[in-house]
């Protein structure tokens, strides 16, 4: 047997396998997409933003160049189309449920249409697309599902209604889909992370300090990470990282969980 020390994990291999990664045109979709692919996969991925899709393939042909194995796909597609979402997750064999968007709002002025967007895409498309996927997943005894939730899948915040009931529903999808796929080597978990740096926060970061009359590097700190021990945004290759952390064969005892990066926040 061999020491600690010289011990060491095998790399997460990808070959031959599929990915689908939703809102893979968004700041950590990307990532996750890049990631999946560099390990192998070939990675489906969905966005109904077509140009952002097409700028990601042309990026991920100059990362993965001709080293060989993995390949990303565009795949154009809005998730509220749901028949359409389970349709695209048939024979995959990673499912990453990550696409989102957000309306910050109080309950009394949160427009229902809107919340009932917030709901569909972020969770009755991913039950859709873990419906889509599993018999191909189930019949080879190998599956890998990981929903990209939030500290607010775990923690509310005042004015993100929609968003916190989303991401709740997430994390019980999630479990349950964990006590279902176990018996068929299908394992589910959440990456749940603080802030990350996307365009998104960066432009976040511009608005409030505007609206506090602050500098940027004060809005971090002071507005959005006050609940958080590490004063810095998350990148999204450190939640990638995570999710590629869940598809590898060290991670197959993981399952039904929520692995958080929020800087200590939710240690609170
Ligand atoms: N950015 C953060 O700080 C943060 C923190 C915690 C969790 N998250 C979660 O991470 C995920 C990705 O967020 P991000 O920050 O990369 O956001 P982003 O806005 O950069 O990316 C989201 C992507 O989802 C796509 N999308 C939205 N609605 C869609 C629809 N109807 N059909 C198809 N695609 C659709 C968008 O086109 C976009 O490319 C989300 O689920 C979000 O809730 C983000």
């Amino acid at each position: 047997m061999s020491s600690p020390s010289t011990r060491t994990a095998p790399a997460l291999d990808l070959h031959g396998r599929t990915a689908l990664v939703t809102g893979a045109a968004g700041g950590i979709g990307r990532a996750c997409t890049l990631r999946l692919a560099a390990a192998g996969a070939r990675v489906r991925a969905v966005d109904r933003d077509a140009t952002g899709l097409a700028e990601l393939v042309d990026c991920a042909g100059r990362a993965l160049g001709t080293a060989g194995g993995g390949a990303v796909e565009p795949y154009v597609l809005d998730l509220t189309d749901l028949d359409a979402a389970e349709r695209a997750a048939a024979g995959t064999d990673v499912l990453v449920n990550n696409a989102g968007l957000q309306l910050v709002r109080p309950i009394e002025e949160f427009p229902p249409a809107v919340f009932h967007t917030v709901l569909t895409v972020m969770l009755e498309a991913p039950f859709r697309l873990i419906r889509g996927a599993l018999p191909h997943m189930y019949a080879q005894g190998w599956g890998r599902i990981v929903n990209v939730s939030s500290v607010h899948g775990l923690r509310a915040s005042a004015y993100k209604s929609a968003y916190v009931a989303a991401k709740h529903g997430l994390e019980g999808l999630s479990k349950t889909a964990a006590l279902e796929g176990a018996p068929h080597g299908v394992t589910s978990n959440c990456v749940n992370p603080g802030y990350v740096r996307t365009p998104l926060v960066e432009k976040q970061l511009a608005d409030q300090a505007r609206a506090h009359g602050i500098p940027e590097e004060r809005v971090l700190s002071e507005v959005l990470l006050t609940d958080s021990a590490v004063k810095r945004l998350v990148e999204p290759e450190e939640v990638a990282e995570a999710v590629a952390y869940l598809c590898a064969p060290q991670a197959s005892f993981v399952t039904g969980t929520s692995l958080v990066l929020d800087g200590g926040w939710t240690a609170h």
